[in-house]
């Protein structure tokens, strides 16, 4: 006899782990079904939280090694591998458990096995001692997420040749390391062992870093980041791989063509984006249509188009981040409940969790100029901010666009000390349709790093004061 639920959620992720629990809350029976055996998806297992607790300790590593004398500390400092390790895996395990604890406390069914959808309505579940479990469901919601895009003809071992996965559990401190893409991935991971004492090399195929990211925040991340020793080489592709030898030897060549050359390196971190994941959901059996790049398409309303299914998160169109998809979540959960859920895809950030960090909500200067869109610019440097001082974190600055009409705030780049928090501001803003004025003459606490934002609202009307 199949079991009887309102909701099925196929994935554990950000995206599937919201729904089902924002389902739960709402009153609906629901379940969430994940094949990894641990809830959370990529982003708790081998993503955002790992690569953060990594990318924490490594920070705190480099500064005890090299910062601490300026300011008076000494300190004899020798790295533990194993222990910062285990530190990541602990605070792991503790999140994950933490979404157990919420599915028991909303009535949400976790299930740990491999979901196909049979029929619009019908799932089955493959589960671990190889029985099947058949559920019968109203709606069902695709939350599979996404998976490392391969490179073609390089073969990921995960131990010399990794992807993420592999980046975030390397036994020992490779002697060089060389990253292909210079995307989130590759300067987030790049630097945890950049900072951990590897020589890391950047190859990547455009012309500049972080594609999409403002320009000029672009070209001061990669000058940051070159002071801080990482080697780029780019307008270059990798177009082969020999692994016959101790070291590896990776051919490159100049991306539009032309004389290769090779790099020697101990370890290879493949990071050129992720792809959606979809395979044996038996989407094609049922006819939920994927577009030219494997995404389940969706309407607006994520309705996919067989009524009853639903899509969200990495699988579906968008940029792939946990916040996002969580979004995606609470607001298909609602649609699915009668109510009226929404995302407002201008006002999504976007991190680098690099030091210093990288943010940025809203629309570009470059996206801005292709739009015809007027607008005004209003910017101010870290190395003005007390709070930036203090802390000796002065690199990078804050910039607000506004509309060069309604002075309604389109976008905020930043490059500098926690910037991700700091973006949550104009985030905000942009939500509730704010001005720079409003940021402008909001008291932000003095000495704050919020206060280069603010500064950076008064510069769009040209009355910066602050040193
Ligand atoms: P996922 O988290 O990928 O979850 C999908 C789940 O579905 C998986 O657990 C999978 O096992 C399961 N599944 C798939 N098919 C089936 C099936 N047939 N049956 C049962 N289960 C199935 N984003 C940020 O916002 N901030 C960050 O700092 C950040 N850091 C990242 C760092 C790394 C190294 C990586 C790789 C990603 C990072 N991301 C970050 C991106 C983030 O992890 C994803 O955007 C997010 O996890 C997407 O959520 P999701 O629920 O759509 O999918
Ligand atoms: P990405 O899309 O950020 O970067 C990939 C980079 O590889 C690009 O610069 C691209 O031009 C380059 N590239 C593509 N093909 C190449 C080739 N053949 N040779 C050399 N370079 C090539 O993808 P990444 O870094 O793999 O991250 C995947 C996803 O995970 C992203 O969408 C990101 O949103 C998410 N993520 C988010 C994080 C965050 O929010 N802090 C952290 C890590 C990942």
């Amino acid at each position: 006899m199949a079991e009887q639920f309102d909701a099925v959620v196929i994935g554990g992720g950000p995206g599937g782990y919201n729904a089902a629990i924002r389902l739960g809350q709402l009153g609906l029976k629901a379940a969430c079904v994940d094949k990894r055996g641990r809830f959370g998806g990529t982003c708790l297992n081998v993503g955002c939280i790992p690569s953060k607790a990594l990318l924490h300790a490594s920070e705190r590593f480099h500064e005890a090694e090299k910062d601490f004398a300026k300011i008076g500390i000494k300190a004899e400092v020798s790295l533990d591998l194993p222990a910062m390790m285990k530190n990541k895996d602990k605070i792991v395990t503790e999140l994950t458990k933490g979404i157990e604890f919420l599915f028991k406390k909303n009535k949400v069914e976790p299930i740990v096995g491999e979901a196909k959808i049979v029929a619009p309505g019908k799932v089955e579940v493959k589960l671990a001692d190889g029985s099947v479990k058949t559920l019968e469901t109203k709606h069902i919601i695709i939350a599979t997420g996404s998976e490392v895009a391969p490179l073609p003809g390089v073969t990921i071992d995960e131990e010399r040749i990794v992807s993420s996965t592999g980046a975030l559990a390397l036994k020992s401190v490779p002697k060089r390391l060389l990253v292909v893409g210079a995307g989130v991935i590759g300067l987030e991971l790049g630097s945890v062992w950049r900072r951990l004492g590897a020589e890391v090399t950047v190859v990547e195929f455009l012309d500049r870093i972080t594609p999409g990211l403002d320009g000029e925040v672009c070209k001061q991340f990669q000058r940051i980041l070159g002071k801080q020793g990482f080697s780029f080489q780019l307008s270059t592709k990798v177009v082969g791989v020999d692994t016959s030898g101790k070291a590896l030897k990776v051919t490159v060549e100049p991306a539009a063509g032309g004389a290769q050359s090779v790099i020697e390196t101990d370890v290879m971190l493949v990071a050129i984006g992720r792809r959606p994941f979809t395979a044996g959901l038996g989407l094609a059996e049922v006819g939920v249509a994927l577009d030219s790049r494997g995404r389940v398409v969706t309407d607006g309303h994520f309705k996919t188009n067989v009524p009853g299914i639903w899509a969200i998160g990495d699988c579906r169109e968008g940029v792939m981040l946990a916040h996002k998809a969580e979004d995606e979540a609470v607001a298909c959960a609602e649609r699915i409940a009668g109510r009226a859920g929404h995302v407002n895809y201008d006002a999504i950030p976007g991190v680098v969790y690099t030091a210093p960090e990288v943010a940025s909500v809203g629309k570009t200067e470059e996206e801005l100029k292709a739009a015809g869109i007027a607008y005004k610019v209003g910017k101010f440097p870290f190395t003005a901010n007390a709070r930036a001082k203090t802390i000796d974190s002065t690199e990078g600055f804050a910039k607000i666009l506004a509309d060069a009409t309604t002075d309604k705030v389109l976008g905020c780049h930043i490059i500098g000390p926690e910037a991700g928090n700091l973006i949550a501001e104009v985030a905000l803003a942009i939500e509730f349709g704010a001005s720079s004025e409003d940021i402008a003459r909001t008291c932000h606490a003095h000495p704050t790093l919020t206060e280069a934002v603010r500064q950076a609202a008064m510069g769009v009307e040209g009355w910066t004061m602050q040193m």
